[in-house]
């Protein structure tokens, strides 16, 4: 089979005959192969272990179609390295039993040694490049230092990040400290991903929506923005012609792209929230657009569903650099024969507009 490299053109703005299409957390539950092995093994065991996260890896590139296979593991992975117990309870999600609160707790947190503390990602990246070979390019990710940061103070999944805003407030000076900790984490986590063969990455900046703007200009902006230059520099040096991609997605960001745009990236991440027709508009030409359909469409009936996808790819035209995604995770309830018929309506309209039939 021809290699289908499309995704890994369009996250590099060159022309495509067609959209690609992927779909955030598309290794995951709403497919009852997925379901069959967690139930025999934990969340993080199944991160650890090689052989089952590059199985579930390869079940939505091998059974749902899509043009870009994701490393199957989670945005808090690296957080044992750096001093952070964490484990997922089941109907609670990520807990951290041992929370940053204090400028001590940030001066004891260690930058993580990603060989050392997740070897085991790269060697999940290896051997699905291996069994990738011809169809497929590989997004690797990590998550952006605010995401990661509202995790190690809160603890948990929250809504209103009372704990993490405080902190930023009252210790400006340790919320610095903290931040470049998880940046340079992040930093040597993403080259240590490239060196291994992911060919584009994703930094999921996954709950920055609920930071203000004011607040995210003057104690975010500059933390995502030293790794993606980073992680772009090493990736020029290690793929010199074309580089590694970097998908920034800001997600819940909406009212504030045009900050989210000055951190860079090569593709920014657009949520459901912003109509396409605006996405454009307030993305500069120089970005790609990955997004946006709202995850719940899957739920719609096939002609509501195809008319969503249509007005999508009508907005962006024949921009190139167009990724064509959820505007956020799939949800665990999808029938996973609605992403199929997504993805046909995807590459057959995309087709058609891009060719300007
Ligand atoms: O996209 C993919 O298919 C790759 C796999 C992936 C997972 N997590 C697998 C996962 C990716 C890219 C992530 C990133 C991640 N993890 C993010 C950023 C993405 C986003 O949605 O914005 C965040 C915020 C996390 C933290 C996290 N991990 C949460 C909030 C949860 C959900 C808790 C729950 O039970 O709903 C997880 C668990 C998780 N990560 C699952 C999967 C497949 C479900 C675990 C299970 O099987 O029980």
């Amino acid at each position: 089979m021809a290699y289908n490299d499309l995704f890994l053109r369009a996250a590099r703005r060159e022309a495509t005959e067609r959209t690609p299409v992927w779909m955030m957390r598309q290794a995951g539950r709403y497919m009852q192969e997925y379901r069959d092995i967690r139930s025999k093994h934990g969340f993080l065991e199944m991160c650890r272990t090689p052989e089952l996260a590059v199985e579930v890896s390869m079940q939505p590139v091998d059974l749902v179609g899509v043009d870009a296979a994701i490393m199957f593991s989670d945005i808090l992975v690296g957080f044992q390295g750096m001093g952070l117990d964490l484990e997922f309870q089941s109907g609670r999600g990520p807990v951290i039993n041992n929370p940053v609160r204090t400028v001590a707790d940030v001066e004891k947190l260690r930058v993580a040694d990603p060989i050392a503390d997740t070897g085991y990602v790269e060697t999940i990246i290896k051997t699905l490049r291996r069994e990738l070979e011809n169809k497929v390019p590989l997004i690797g990710f990590a998550g952006a230092p605010f995401t990661l940061a509202s995790y190690a103070v809160e603890g948990q999944g929250t809504r209103d990040y009372e704990n993490c805003k405080a902190f930023m407030w009252s210790e400006p000076e340790a919320w610095d400290l903290m931040l470049s900790k998880f940046a340079d984490t992040t930093i040597d986590y993403l080259k240590m991903q490239i060196d291994a063969g992911a060919q584009v990455v994703q930094l999921f900046d996954s709950w920055v929506g609920y930071v203000a703007p004011r607040d995210y200009e003057r104690s975010v902006l500059k933390h995502t923005k030293r790794v993606i230059d980073e992680v772009k520099a090493h990736g020029d040096k290690v793929v010199p012609d074309g580089g590694v991609p970097v998908i920034h997605f800001p997600n819940g960001a909406t009212s504030m792209l045009d900050l989210a745009q000055q951190a860079g990236g090569d593709v920014i991440g657009v949520d459901w929230r912003l109509d396409m027709k605006n996405a454009v508009n307030v993305i500069a030409p120089e970005f790609g657009i990955q997004g946006n359909i709202d995850p719940v469409a899957l739920f719609a009936p096939d002609s509501e569903l195809e008319a969503m996808v249509v007005e999508i790819l009508e907005a962006v035209g024949t921009r190139p650099g167009h990724i064509f995604n959820l505007g956020h995770g799939i949800h665990k309830t999808s029938d996973p024969e609605k992403a199929r018929a997504m993805i046909r309506f995807v590459h057959e309209h995309s087709e058609r507009i891009r060719s300007g039939r």
